[in-house]
């Protein structure tokens, strides 16, 4: 038989859209996207709109690709998921069950994962910021270790802690690693961590308190970061600072969000590190690595139902979403792909401006995206939104938190459940039970 030029141009556009989407996605003969087993369709129906959709066994699949892969390169070695990515207790139940550790930045990312059960040995503290209030709470539940990012900080951790404590210095490597300037983390303005000859000083004062062990370095160059090599040169800056037990390298590595881009690997992330790591770090130091964005990103998509269209000097298609749940697009001009889930098997004839319903010019979630011929109704998918989107969302123009759904093997499952105008107005009881027609006297 031989296939229509439609149907295998039809085909090959399948074949790379299905690169981006979650592992487990698949299209119904009427040209709905299925992820997990499960029609969107469905999914928008049991949960509404928008959603969150994570695809549960490609997520569990790709976290192990970081912790057998490091593994089988550097045995002694652990794999931290960077919660920031995706702050759910279902994700971080799933990161501890595939053998992942968990890096926190601060107090709320601490309470979920031990909400989730998570041993607080395997929790590491982060931030740049941190309070007295947080640095306590870290303390009193035996985390395995603080990241510590300045002299204050470590004054107080002198005055605060009662029982052994260990450590790790954030170093600024000096790595200018090519990505958004809001994702640089390495260079040497950075706000993260202390220059080298700074953090030898800081080192050697942790240790020389009783309670105290400084057990290595802590670096992170930056996210999105599409090249392996940049991460093995971070290895190669920070060897001179001396001989330790752990050297925890971030995260950073960078995910296909556009059929054009083209990211290093997780093979080639490893291969690079370890490379470095065999040529300048100690044979029996530990590497830490922190990755987040990776293990999350492909595994979720976000799911909207189309409120309006229009063609006005553009044809705009408006969502019932928009920056309060998809913030990081405004945030870093990331380019990202859509499509129409419920229309697979039509011809992707439109280009339209994909935007939400948020009072923002930049609430422009696809600019000149191709998509199908679109009305009101249809179901619009942005693939690879498991990272940074649940996170950053807001609610801006008293948008509501969307749910959070898992699926697997046709079913799904909710992880979070999405807000309420209830929850919205909760806060905010202390002040409808008051009275506001003057200033108090
Ligand atoms: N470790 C540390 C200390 C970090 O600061 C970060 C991310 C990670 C690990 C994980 O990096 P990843 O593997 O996810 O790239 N909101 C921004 C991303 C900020 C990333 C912050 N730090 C965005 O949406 O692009």
């Amino acid at each position: 038989m031989t296939l229509s030029t439609a149907a295998v141009n039809r085909d090959l556009r399948l074949s790379e859209l299905f690169e981006i989407l979650p592992e487990e996605s698949g299209v119904t003969d009427e040209g709905v996207l299925t992820i997990g087993g499960v029609r969107v369709t469905d999914l928008a129906q049991q949960y509404g709109t928008p959603l969150h959709i994570m695809d549960e066994v490609g997520l569990r699949r790709q976290m192990r690709r970081f912790v057998d892969g490091l593994q089988s390169r550097w045995p002694n070695s652990e794999v931290l998921f960077a919660s920031k990515s995706l702050p759910i207790v279902a994700a971080y139940a799933i990161a501890a069950a595939e053998g992942m550790s968990i890096d926190v930045a601060g107090g709320g990312e601490l309470q979920l994962a031990l909400a989730a059960g998570v041993d607080p040995q395997r929790i590491h503290l982060h931030g740049n910021a941190k309070s007295d209030a947080e640095l306590t709470m870290a303390l009193d539940a035996g985390i395995g270790a603080i990241i510590v990012d300045n002299f204050d900080e470590i004054a107080r951790l002198e005055e605060l802690v009662t029982q052994p404590l260990h450590v790790l210095v954030r170093v600024i490597p000096g790595v200018d690693a090519r990505t958004h300037a809001s994702q640089a983390t390495g260079g040497n303005n950075s706000k993260f961590g202390l220059p080298i000859d700074q953090a030898t000083e800081a080192i050697a004062r942790l240790n020389a308190h009783p309670l105290i062990t400084c057990d290595g370095i802590h670096l992170h160059i930056g996210s999105q970061i599409l090249e392996a090599e940049p991460f093995g040169e971070a290895v190669a800056k920070v060897a001179p600072i001396g001989e330790f037990p752990v050297y925890d390298v971030g995260g950073g590595l960078g995910v296909r969000y556009t059929y054009a881009e083209q990211p290093a690997t997780v093979d080639e992330y490893l291969d690079a590190i370890v490379r470095s790591a065999k040529a300048h770090l100690p044979a029996d130091a530990k590497i830490l690595i922190e990755p987040g964005r990776s293990t999350v990103a492909r595994a979720g998509v976000t799911l909207y139902t189309v409120n309006t269209v229009k063609h006005t000097g553009k044809t705009f298609v408006a969502v019932d979403g928009g920056l309060a749940d998809q913030l990081d697009i405004a945030l870093t001009s990331q380019r990202y792909e859509a499509i129409v889930a419920n229309k697979l098997n039509e011809p992707w004839s439109e280009t339209a401006q994909l935007v939400g319903r948020q009072c923002e010019s930049g609430d422009l979630l696809v600019e000149d995206a191709p998509l199908a011929e679109t009305e009101r109704g249809d179901l619009i998918v942005m693939p690879v939104t498991g990272a940074y989107a649940y996170t950053m969302s807001n609610n801006y123009n008293g948008a509501l938190k969307p749910a959070v759904v898992f699926v697997s093997n046709g079913t799904s499952r909710l992880a979070v459940r999405r807000e309420t105008y209830a929850d919205l107005l909760e806060t905010q009881q202390v002040a409808i039970d008051q009275d506001w027609t003057a200033v108090p006297n």
